[in-house]
């Protein structure tokens, strides 16, 4: 049952303003939609969204994220809070010292470290602080951004490069702190709509030139049964469309698994699932990335750009508790931030340069129109108690 998306007209403006690819990118995505075509093809004509969004970003050697595009920075497709500034890494560092006092020991363990630019500054800021781990375990699925972030260490901090390690999978045991920045939001989400007051999953299947939308004969249950839990406490409107990240609870449940005693940061956009589920979010939370522009399509350009959606934070924390894991803060970045002696770091002395880029960095990270206020982080711990200083400013545990 194919439809048209009330945001075509509005997609089609924003996608006239996307500079084109370059024949050796167009090359690569076309690549890409043949394999995801073919696995379309093979599922009888429809593919559930959660499917096309792991091609997309994580189909080995080709998909945004396997594949070697730049991705992070000022050339590539977005910037990171990492990438923005060491200040929000140095921050980070300093929560992860005060774990790892009160655990006396234990190592830190990134997934998805991106450029390895955080893995840098913090281990830069650990060694300052004489608070250094033993080991700065990174689990990448992306083979290309794993050398990358060899390449970075070896760069900003070759005396500390050693300590990186690289994980195939989670640890069976481990005791330390857990980071993931911006990582769940690039976990694949099942999209559901709201059809003549029933919900109804949506797919991907291949119209004439391109990918499009249409909904599936059978929906996943555990993404209905979710959506339908939020339904009970507030009802949604016919036509909503929303996402539902199954992935990330897994993630969470996995975690509970082997993480022994510590915390796991987990910094990214959403809300608690009031906000999330608002009636008036009806278009969901979807957002892709293209050298700077940001645009709902997830659709087009396969491969070349990249895919988000927003966490529902509540979910996240629910998964973790169910699971045995305790949640020990909840606060948007910039209350962390300051928590975390965000303004002592940038105090640059005399340094009149140095001061200025410290507050347009910080201007960046803290204001709420900027990262501030939609950018979050959810603490999960096991076996070691708080209070802790990056939610001393403002802990909104409540919200979720
Ligand atoms: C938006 S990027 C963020 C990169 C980096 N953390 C930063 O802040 O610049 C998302 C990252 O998450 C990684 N990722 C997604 N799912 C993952 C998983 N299940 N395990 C480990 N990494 C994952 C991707 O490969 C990618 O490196």
């Amino acid at each position: 049952m194919p439809f048209d998306s009330p945001d075509l007209r509005a997609v089609a403006a924003s996608l006239r303003e996307l500079p084109p690819p370059d024949a050796a990118a167009s090359a690569h995505s076309a690549e890409l939609v043949a394999l995801i075509r073919a696995a379309v093809d093979e599922a009888g004509g429809v593919i559930g969204f959660d499917r096309f969004m792991q091609l997309a970003l994580y189909a080995p050697g080709l998909g945004y994220y396997s594949a070697g595009s730049r991705k992070f920075g000022e050339s590539g497709d977005f910037v990171t809070a990492p990438e923005l500034s060491p200040l929000f890494s140095r921050c980070v560092a300093r929560q992860c010292e005060q774990v790892l006092r009160r655990l006396d020991g234990g190592e830190l363990l990134e997934f998805g470290a991106g450029s390895g630019a955080m893995a840098a500054d913090i281990l830069l800021e650990l060694e300052r602080r004489d608070a250094l781990p033993q080991r700065y375990l990174i689990l990448e699925v992306s083979a290309d951004l794993r050398q990358r972030q060899q390449q970075t260490l070896q760069q900003r901090a070759p005396q500390l490069a050693a300590r990186a390690v690289w994980l195939e999978r989670p640890p069976v045991e481990f005791s330390g702190v857990v980071l993931a920045n911006e990582v769940l939001d690039a976990m694949p989400v099942h999209r559901l709509r709201v059809h003549d007051g029933a919900l109804r999953e949506l797919g991907v299947c291949w119209r004439e030139e391109g990918f499009a939308w249409r909904v599936l004969d059978t929906a996943t249950p555990a993404a209905v049964e979710r959506l339908q839990q939020i339904m009970a406490q507030s009802p949604l409107p016919e036509g909503y469309e929303t996402e539902v990240n199954l992935a990330a609870e897994g993630w969470v449940r996995g975690l509970a698994g082997w993480l022994r005693r510590g915390m796991a940061l987990l910094f990214d956009y959403g809300f608690p699932q009031r906000e999330f589920y608002h009636p008036q979010r009806g278009g969901g939370t979807l957002m892709c990335h293209y050298r700077h522009r940001a645009h709902p399509d997830p659709l087009i350009l396969a491969g070349l750009q990249d895919i988000t959606a927003h966490v529902d934070f509540t979910a996240v924390a629910e998964a973790a508790l169910a699971a045995g894991l305790g949640v020990a803060g909840f606060a948007n970045q910039a209350n962390f931030l300051l928590g975390s002696g965000l303004l002592e770091l940038a105090d640059a002395g005399g340094d009149t340069r140095a001061q200025l880029e410290a507050a347009a960095q910080m201007k960046r990270l803290l204001l709420p129109g900027e990262m501030g206020e939609l950018f979050k982080v959810l603490a999960l711990t096991r076996g070691v108690a708080g209070p802790w200083n990056g939610f001393a400013v403002r802990d909104d545990r409540g919200r979720l």
